[in-house]
């Protein structure tokens, strides 16, 4: 087990990485409507990682993944693969984009509403995102990953949701998917002691109905096996000795 503490160096360019990410969800932020479909969202987030930022997007081709962002409608949780099908009033959607820039990624995802969406499907958008700042907030060199979990989980039960366990943020840089395994439930004072220096993800999966998940046949899309409604939202965060560093914010 080895968690690697990035350089001076190696943090420069994880941040570079981190602000073309969240760049990229910004720049696809007024297509995210009605009628349009997840490809071309695909298509257009493909085009700028490529064309403008010279980036590469991260997902294509990565264990075979067919396209270059993800996303995961409604009882998806994570995963989804880009498609012809067409965003409808009342959909909520997940964007998660990956980009790798000179050898380095940044990754990050963020909720979308479209038009309407019910007052459940507000719920779940907002709640998950309280859970990932929940986590945020626990980052500090000498915690423990398991305060991160805890918050979470915490957080996401108390208003009566539940946490996916089958997936959970990762360490990330030279890599798309590094040590450690950061869950997004657990115990305080429990895992691995929080150095600064070390950069992850924190992506929490929470869902409306029960935590159960079933992978589609495609063997990508994750879905909620009670079909009940999942949302997400990731950054990719630096430890630091007093908190953390948001490395996937467009500034
Ligand atoms: N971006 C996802 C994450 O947060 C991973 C997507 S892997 C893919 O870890 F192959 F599906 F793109
Ligand atoms: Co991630
Ligand atoms: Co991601």
């Amino acid at each position: 087990m080895s968690i690697h503490i990035k350089s001076r160096q190696e943090i420069e360019k994880m941040r570079v990485a981190g602000r073309l990410a969240a760049q990229a969800l910004d720049m696809i932020t007024p297509h995210v409507q009605a009628g349009i479909t997840t490809n071309q969202l695909n298509t257009l987030c493909h085009n700028y990682i490529v064309d403008v930022q010279n980036a590469i997007p991260a997902p294509l081709n990565y264990h075979g993944f067919p396209k270059s962002i993800c996303t995961s409608i409604n009882h998806v949780v994570c995963h989804g693969i880009p498609s012809d099908k067409k965003l409808k009033n009342g959909d909520i959607i997940n964007v998660d984009i990956t980009v790798i820039k000179d050898d380095f990624h940044g990754d990050t995802s963020r909720m979308f509403m479209i038009g309407k969406p019910s007052i459940l499907a507000e719920r779940i958008v907002r709640i998950s995102e309280e859970c990932l700042w929940q986590g945020i907030e626990r980052v500090k060199a000498g915690n423990h990953l398991g305060d991160i979990g805890y918050a979470i989980q915490k957080h996401a039960e108390k208003n009566g949701f539940s946490i996916v366990k089958e997936y959970c943020g990762h360490g990330i840089g030279r890599k798309f998917h590094e040590e450690p395994q950061v869950l997004h439930y657990g115990k305080p004072n429990t895992g691995v002691v929080l150095e600064a220096g070390m950069i992850f993800t924190i992506e929490p999966m929470v869902n409306t109905g029960k935590a159960a998940i079933k992978l589609l046949p495609d063997e990508w899309t994750v879905v909620t096996k009670d079909r009940s409604l999942s949302a997400q939202w990731e950054h990719t965060l630096l430890v630091t000795d007093d908190g953390y560093d948001i490395l996937t914010q467009a500034d």
